[in-house]
């Protein structure tokens, strides 16, 4: 197949990138390095050229956090929109979209307002075919919350967001990955949403030990924070450190889990326990 990749640059997209040229498809990628910037592909228009020849799409361009040049509202809706309708006015086989798990009716940041946004206005087209893939927290060689976990979970006293009580089920990108490929083999017509999460869920404290003892260290002690200076100090860490942003803080505290029973069957195995993704 001739697939268009968007965000194979990044961390998931990259994985996405390296697996489907191993299973023999030719990649058309699509970032700012190759002057496809989403801040300027807002039109269908835009995006109509890139589509001559492709059989499938894969959308993986997101942020975490906005910039004075990088808006959520552009890069999570208004760029996919167009891409999407110019997939449909195309009629291009197959259209993923790795979107995010808690993009729905209960989403109450910008993050996860825009990611909705997009999924909708897939949801909107007819007789387009698709899946909407809605990972949990990804992790994985790359990635950059995994970094910043493992510096955490390294210290000898491990200061919690909180109470560290709120549930995660982080989902290895090897099992990302997997999902993509049978999106991309099953030869029925679908539009699916799928959430991608791993075996379990499990708190964000316990999450820490295990990023923790997967690089040999025992048990740490951990302490509580209060949950509203924490936010008051996102609010001036954001300057330092981005990702730190009290959206970031409070979608972390709502918690991010699903069933893992339709991703098991979507791949006709478990997905992957932490401990042995960790392992990876
Ligand atoms: N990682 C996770 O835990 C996780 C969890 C749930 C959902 N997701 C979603 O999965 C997707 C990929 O995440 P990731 O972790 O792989 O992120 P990432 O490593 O930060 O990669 C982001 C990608 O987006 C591209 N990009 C950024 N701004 C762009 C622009 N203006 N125009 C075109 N491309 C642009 C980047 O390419 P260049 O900078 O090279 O242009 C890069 O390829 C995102 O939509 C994210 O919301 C991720």
């Amino acid at each position: 197949m001739k697939i268009l990749l968007t965000g194979a640059t990044g961390f998931i997209g990259g994985h996405i990138k390296a697996a489907l040229i191993a299973a023999g498809h030719e990649m058309v990628s699509c970032s700012r390095q190759t002057g496809c910037n989403f801040s300027n592909m807002t039109t269908v228009e835009d995006w109509l050229p890139k589509l001559a020849g492709v059989d499938a799409v894969i959308n993986a361009v997101g942020i975490i956090v906005e910039s004075k040049d990088q808006s959520f509202d552009v890069l999570h809706r208004q760029a996919p929109a167009a891409l999407f309708r110019a997939c449909a006015k195309k009629g291009i086989g197959r259209v993923i979209q790795i979107s995010a798990l808690g993009a729905d009716e209960a989403s109450f940041t910008a993050y996860q307002l825009s990611k909705r946004a997009a999924d909708d206005t897939l949801r909107g087209l007819d007789g387009l075919d698709w899946f909407i893939l809605q990972p949990s927290l990804v992790y994985g060689e790359g990635s950059a919350s995994m970094k910043m976990f493992s510096l955490l979970a390294a210290l000898p006293v491990i200061p919690l967001v909180g109470d560290g009580q709120y549930q995660v089920q982080p989902v290895h990108v090897s099992d990302v990955v997997a999902t993509v490929c049978r999106c991309l083999e099953l030869d029925v017509k679908t539009q699916q949403t799928l959430a991608v999460v791993g075996a379990y869920p499990l708190t964000f404290a316990e999450w820490l030990q295990k990023v923790r003892q997967s690089n040999g260290r025992k048990h740490a002690l951990l302490f509580k924070t209060p949950f509203s200076l924490m936010l008051q100090f996102a609010n001036i860490g954001k300057f330092i450190m981005p990702v730190m942003s009290p959206d970031n803080l409070k979608m972390l505290k709502a918690g991010n889990t699903a069933d893992a029973g339709p991703i098991t069957e979507f791949l006709g195995r478990e997905p992957l326990k932490p401990e042995d993704g960790l392992q990876r």
